[in-house]
């Protein structure tokens, strides 16, 4: 197990109280573990500024039946196939597929990536969640 260390932080009493309500909504059990989250949130978009190999996903909504889209999906991800661990399709309704893809690499190339098939005709709804491959947080 790591090594704990405890510090004193100082606040306004007005921040804390902001601080400590907010964490209550997000069931924190205490502001230890809060605390933690943030430093790790703020790593993790260092990471993803500085270069180095980041995880994420992809989220995709969209309508099947518009005209060559599934193909323009398919030929994308394939022109990055390197990129992408897995994916997942799920048919949402008879018309809508929502589509998840599971990226690891580069982040200029996974945003790269992910801007192509957001900006895709026909694509209702796209979005890069930022994670992490964990190795470097601690
Ligand atoms: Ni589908």
């Amino acid at each position: 197990m790591k090594k704990l260390v405890r510090f004193g932080v100082s606040l306004e009493k007005d921040l804390l109280g902001k601080f400590d309500k907010l964490i209550k909504s997000e069931n924190y059990p205490n502001r230890s573990e809060a605390f933690r989250d943030i430093i790790r949130e703020k790593l993790i978009k260092t990471e993803w500024k500085s270069g180095k190999n980041v995880a994420g996903a992809i989220t995709l909504v969209y309508d099947h039946h518009k005209r060559d889209l599934l193909n323009v999906l398919t030929d994308i991800q394939h022109d990055h196939h390197a990129l992408i661990i897995s994916g997942q399709h799920i048919h949402l309704d008879h018309n809508n597929c929502l589509e998840i893809i599971i990226v690891k690499g580069s982040p200029n190339e996974i945003t790269g990536l992910a801007n192509r098939l957001k900006s895709a005709k026909g694509v209702k709804f796209g979005q890069l969640s930022m994670a992490t491959t964990g190795s470097g947080i601690a």
